[in-house]
């Protein structure tokens, strides 16, 4: 099931922006949560399903800087979602070799969610095997201007030369740190936008968009994204073949 193309040795990193989980539910008459609840269930399967598909990073959009426009009910029972899938998912990631990491800023989370998240992390820190980074309170633009303020604060210090500031620099101060850029963006539920998701990072990505709903969302379907990725031809401003 692994994606044929010649990736140069190099990881595979995709970026799914879970989308369409209200919509599942609303058309149903179920409640928003019941598409979140079924939504985590699909990020196990994804996640198990990496090591087969070829995928060494995974970084998956669980809640964006604009999601506390939602009602009250709604931001809740995500983040009580997020708490409850980091404690009874811990034992099968390790298991699995799946390292967790967070993105995004997590100083507005519920304490007892941002200890949990500094658990995880600490715990799988180790795991090689599947890099799962979750976005949770991310914003590009705020990741940018947190970056941006960080590196000021150095040059202001003197710590810095204004000429330091370099792509990889600026790189480099982003919550992804070292991660490699992402290779590939998904986004289901038909819409095709990009929404605020690794504005910085994704500056050469391929984009896939799905008219999937992210709660029926399965490795098939992912596998069949990474098959049309892998027939893509990606220039990054050189000349066509
Ligand atoms: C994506 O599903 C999950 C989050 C943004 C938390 P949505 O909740 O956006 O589902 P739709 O787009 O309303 O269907
Ligand atoms: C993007 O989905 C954020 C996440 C998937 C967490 P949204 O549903 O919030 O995006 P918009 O509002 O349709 O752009
Ligand atoms: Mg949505």
């Amino acid at each position: 099931m692994a994606p044929s193309s010649d990736r140069d040795g190099a990881p595979l990193h995709v970026a799914i922006i879970m989308d369409g989980n209200g919509r599942w539910a609303t058309e149903r008459g179920w409640p928003r949560l019941a598409g979140h609840r079924e939504g985590a269930k699909r990020v196990k399967e994804i996640v198990s399903a990496c090591p087969e598909l070829g995928v060494d990073y995974l970084t998956i959009y669980a809640f964006s800087t604009e999601n506390w426009k939602r009602s009250t009910a709604e931001i809740l029972g995500l983040m009580s979602l997020f708490r409850r899938y980091i404690s009874r998912e811990a034992d099968r990631m390790s298991a699995e070799g799946v390292r967790m990491r967070f993105i995004g800023d997590r100083t507005p989370l519920d304490p007892k969610l941002q200890r949990l998240m500094g658990w995880i992390e600490s715990r799988t820190a180790d795991n090689t095997r599947t890099n799962l980074t979750v976005a949770i309170n991310y914003g590009g633009r705020n990741e940018i201007t947190r970056a941006a303020r960080r590196l000021a604060g150095a040059v202001a210090r003197g710590e810095m030369d204004p000429e330091d500031i370099t792509q990889e620099a600026i790189s480099a101060a982003l919550d992804t740190g070292r991660l490699p850029d992402p290779d590939l963006v998904v986004r289901t539920s038909g819409e095709t936008r990009v929404s605020n998701f690794l504005l910085w990072q994704a500056a050469y990505a391929e984009f896939e968009f799905t008219p999937i709903m992210w709660p029926d969302f399965r490795p098939a379907d992912l596998a069949e994204v990474l098959d049309r990725f892998a027939l893509r031809e990606r220039r990054f401003g050189a000349a066509a073949q």
